[in-house]
């Protein structure tokens, strides 16, 4: 499968490759059952890492980078995504400008100013507050307002889940498998955060492309909804990039909606507890948008035995750890 992958530009970003795939052991002793292992994409360095850093890679190589100035991005006003892309853009030396989409209505000044937004302003972008549902008009007006003064925008689609993007996640799946070979341990199971889906589906086709049957686990963190054709039609579009059709259907994709509660953004009783969990446990740090519902989402598995105790399961720790910073008037109450 390296081969396949060869055959696609990629940037480098990421700073340790392969990024750690690790026992939680306390973890999994206290839930009683099932091997838990850990990916540390939230180690994949640039800009505190995450997930996006790993998809980047691929969609900003297959582009002809010469001919953009700047990079264009969307998101909410907390978004990962956002933050990677404009620290991706200040590695290649390029602008950036960013539309944020006040998605959770938190007014807090932590929540304004501080985690991610705060590193979207040290790398340098411009950032764009828009209201919820207007992102698509606000970059078409940005784009053409930055076109008629000269720049010449590449605009990222959200996530960076395009068919190139997954390419990082079809990556991700054959370090996962050579690196639990070298550990002699086999894996049943992956779960990870699903939101624009590109990660979820190139997990899919890589561990197809093995031939190996992992079952892949997507928690939703909101809105509301199948998530199942988002998967499926990126996992079309990277099956045509790669030359080689997928045999899975849509409805075998396993999208899980149980850990949204409130919504995008709202910590639940799960997330937190599964937040207090890995780190008094295994002193690994969560996010409370994503990471902290998709773990929510293992345990539940691995509690009610969908996850059975004989088997191997990944958390993908898919990054997004400086949310934290921003719901600091959440959080800290409850650690108090
Ligand atoms: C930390 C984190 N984890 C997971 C996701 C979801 O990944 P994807 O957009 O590839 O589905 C996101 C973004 O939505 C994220 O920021």
């Amino acid at each position: 499968m390296k081969h396949l992958l060869d055959r696609f530009n990629r940037v480098p970003l990421i700073s340790i490759t392969p990024t750690p795939l690790e026992p939680m052991p306390r973890l999994s002793a206290r839930l009683g059952g099932a091997q838990i292992l850990i990916k540390r994409d939230d180690l994949t360095g640039l800009a505190f890492g995450g997930n996006k850093i790993r998809k980047l890679e691929f969609e900003l190589g297959h582009q002809d980078l010469e001919a953009y100035d700047t990079l264009v991005t969307s998101g909410a006003s907390q978004s990962n995504h956002a933050r990677a892309t404009a620290a991706a853009a200040a590695r290649l030396g390029k602008r950036c400008e960013l539309v944020l989409e006040r998605r959770v209505h938190d007014s807090s000044r932590a929540y304004r100013l501080s985690g991610n937004i705060l590193i979207d302003h040290l790398y340098g972008a411009t950032v764009h507050h828009v209201d919820d549902g207007d992102v698509e008009n606000s970059i078409d007006a940005l784009v053409a307002s930055l076109t008629n003064k000269g720049r010449r925008p590449l605009v990222i689609p959200p996530g960076a889940s395009t068919a190139h993007g997954a390419l990082g996640y079809v990556r991700c799946a054959l370090e996962m498998a050579e690196q639990a070979r070298a550990m002699a341990v086999s894996i049943d199971h992956v779960v990870l955060s699903i939101g624009s889906g590109g990660s979820q589906a190139g997990l899919i086709a890589g561990f197809e492309l093995l031939g190996l049957p992992v079952t892949v686990w997507g928690i939703c963190h909101g809105p509301p909804g199948d998530k199942r054709q988002l998967v499926f039609d990126i996992l079309q579009e990277l099956a045509a990039t790669l030359e080689l059709p997928t045999k899975t259907r849509a409805c075998e994709i396993i999208t899980e909606s149980g850990q949204i509660g409130a919504g995008y953004g709202h910590l639940t009783p799960a997330a937190e507890e599964a937040m207090t969990l890995t780190a008094s446990m295994d002193g690994v740090l969560l996010d409370p948008v994503y990471t902290a519902k998709s773990m929510a989402g293992l345990i539940q598995l691995v509690r009610n035995g969908l996850i059975a105790p004989h088997e191997t399961v990944v958390f993908l720790h898919s990054g997004g750890t400086p949310a934290i910073f921003a719901y600091a008037d959440t959080l800290l109450p409850l650690h108090r």
